[in-house]
C-alpha cells in the first residue's frame, strides 16, 4: 500500500469517529474533494503530489474531530505531527513540509511558500468548486480568480 493510502486508512478511521454523520459526511467530503485538487495542483506546479495530497487529508481534521474552527490550522498542524509521527510514514523533513502546510492554510490573504500556497489554493478549489450556486467567500474571491486563470477557466 502506498503512503498516501495508509494515512487515509487512519484518516478514515478517525472520521468514522464522528458522531455526527452530516459533519462526518462534510468531513470526508471536503478531506477527499481538497486532497484530488492537491495533486492536480502539485502535479501542474511541480511539487510532491503525494505530500501535497497527504496535507490535505489532514488540514482539517482537528475541526472536524474537535467541532471547532478556533486556531484551528495551528492546532491541525500539531495533530498532524503526532499522527505522521505515530504512523513513521514520512521523513522528518516531509513531515515539516505537510505540517507547515497545515499550519498555514488559514492565511488565505497573505502569501507564504509553494506548498502552503498549494494547500491554500486546493482548500479553496473545493470550497468554490463543490457547490458553483454557492457565493465565494470574500477572503477567497482573488485567490480563486488567479486558479481559474491559472487553469484557463477565464
Ligand atoms: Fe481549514
Ligand atoms: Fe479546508
Amino acid at each position: 500500500m502506498g503512503r498516501l493510502s495508509e494515512l487515509r486508512t487512519h484518516v478514515n478511521y478517525e472520521l468514522e469517529m464522528i458522531p455526527d454523520p452530516k459533519i462526518r459526511t462534510g468531513a470526508v467530503s471536503h478531506l477527499y474533494g481538497v486532497s484530488l485538487a492537491a495533486t492536480m495542483l502539485a502535479k501542474k506546479r511541480g511539487l510532491d503530489p503525494e505530500l501535497a495530497s497527504m496535507a490535505a487529508m489532514l488540514h482539517d481534521l482537528w475541526a472536524y474531530k474537535n467541532g471547532s474552527y478556533e486556531d484551528h490550522a495551528h492546532r491541525g498542524a500539531a495533530l498532524a505531527r503526532e499522527i505522521l509521527e505515530g504512523l513513521g510514514l514520512t521523513s522528518p523533513e516531509e513531515t515539516d513540509v505537510i505540517c507547515s502546510a497545515i499550519y498555514h492554510h488559514d492565511d488565505k490573504l497573505t502569501v507564504d511558500g509553494p506548498m502552503e500556497e498549494l494547500l491554500k489554493d486546493a482548500d479553496v478549489v473545493h470550497h468554490c468548486m463543490n457547490d458553483l450556486s454557492k457565493a465565494v467567500k470574500e477572503k477567497e474571491k482573488a485567490r480563486f480568480e488567479n486558479l481559474c486563470k491559472e487553469f484557463g477557466m477565464e
